[in-house]
């Protein structure tokens, strides 16, 4: 079933357009959203959602905190992201206008399934974005979107993972629609977007070979530090789960602006440290802050691993390397952004010679608490 490709990984990391352009398929149509899977909660009851509760483990979770950012400024409606083993153990606030949306590639994992029942049981609405067709946790919620990434058999997530950003973002847009948060043709931007994503997938993935030799190079790393800021701080922190899922490397993801409240303290010569950079177009000026920080750590001694935007001239004098990624909305970055971080794991634990698909003590779901 791996068709020719020499793990399951590279064959899911190089389906990520795919996956998106599926996942879109009917649900982003002339400009609008229409989730029609939401009719199972009903249209009033989504106007009075005033909570959201994103609920997941591992690469899930993280999808969640990434979809935050974009859903808090679609609909003004506030987001909370928990990890689901953790949220049913400390009497959670939950009302019929919380939202609590579980996210599962499996549908399986039993601490999420653990959160969703809790949640129904008192009194908030479920709905599960999920990946597996009739799993158990979509079976437990009032509704659900499924991904439509198809069959994902790597321990490590990846096409999962964009799949599940997409159909937070489309949720997001499909409430900012029936709560008229957002202008339609502000929403038609985003579709538009969002339908620019998989061709703009396909020009990261031809930088395939380039990461390959600098993995290579790495192989003997023993720590590797992650910066990214806003949507790269998601992206930062599955950077460095990928790599300690399967590379079996210390990794540590940081948001870039807690870096002098902590972690610069571990920067030392050579220390390699990926940075995930805004576009320069950011009208926040984060960019800006970014690079400061990227000055920071090279003045210290680190190795910079730079993810840019296509263009950014501001990043060249104090990068080891810069990879590229195309220009995109400030939402879609992340999504560009995240997969030069796959490749890098997939191949630095490659070097290696380890198993991709399975490593050490890890399952694909974990079907126990
Ligand atoms: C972990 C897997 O055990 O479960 C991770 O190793 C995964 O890769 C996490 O992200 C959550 O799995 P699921 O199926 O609930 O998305």
């Amino acid at each position: 079933e791996k068709g020719g490709w020499s793990s399951f990984m590279v064959k899911e990391i190089t389906e990520q357009p795919e996956a998106v352009a599926k996942t879109l398929l009917g649900r982003a149509v002339d400009g609008e959203v229409h989730l029609q899977e939401l009719e199972a909660i009903g249209a009033d009851a989504l106007k009075d959602v005033e909570r959201i509760v994103i609920v997941g483990a591992g690469t899930a979770n993280y999808s969640g905190l990434l979809a935050k950012y974009a859903i808090e400024a679609w609909t003004r409606i506030p987001v909370e992201v928990e990890l689901s083993h953790e949220f049913r153990y400390r009497d959670p606030i939950l009302t019929p206008n919380t939202l609590v949306v579980s996210i599962s590639q499996s549908g399986e994992t039993m601490d999420t399934l653990m959160a969703v029942k809790y949640a129904s049981e008192n009194g908030a609405r479920t709905l599960s974005i999920c990946n597996t067709q009739g799993a158990t946790i979509p079976r437990e919620s009032d509704a659900v979107v499924y991904t439509h990434a198809g069959p994902e058999v790597a321990v490590a997530s990846t096409k999962a993972f964009v799949a599940q950003v997409v159909a937070l973002y489309l949720l997001g847009l499909h409430l900012a629609t029936v709560r008229g948060s957002m202008s339609a043709a502000a929403i038609a931007d985003v579709v538009e977007d969002l339908q620019q994503l998989p061709e703009q997938m396909e020009t990261v993935l031809k930088q395939h070979e380039t990461i390959t030799q600098l993995a290579g190079w790495m192989a003997d790393t023993r720590s590797v530090l992650f910066l990214g800021r806003h949507v790269g701080f998601p992206v930062a922190l599955e950077g460095a789960l990928k790599l300690k899922e399967i590379a079996y490397i210390h990794a540590e993801g940081f948001a870039a602006g807690e870096l002098k409240h902590g972690p610069i303290a571990l920067i030392e010569p050579g220390v390699p440290v990926f940075v995930v950079v805004p576009s320069p177009r950011d009208p926040d000026s984060l960019h800006k802050k970014v690079v400061s920080n990227i000055q920071e750590i090279r003045a210290r001694g680190a190795r910079v691993l730079v993810i840019a935007e296509q263009g950014d001239a501001a990043v060249l004098p104090y990068a080891d390397v810069v990879i590229p990624v195309p220009l995109a909305s400030k939402f879609m970055e992340p999504l560009l952004a995240v997969i030069p971080l796959q490749i890098f794991a997939l191949e630095l634990a490659s070097a290696k010679g380890l198993d991709v698909d399975q490593p050490r003590n890890l399952a694909k779901s974990v079907t126990v608490e």
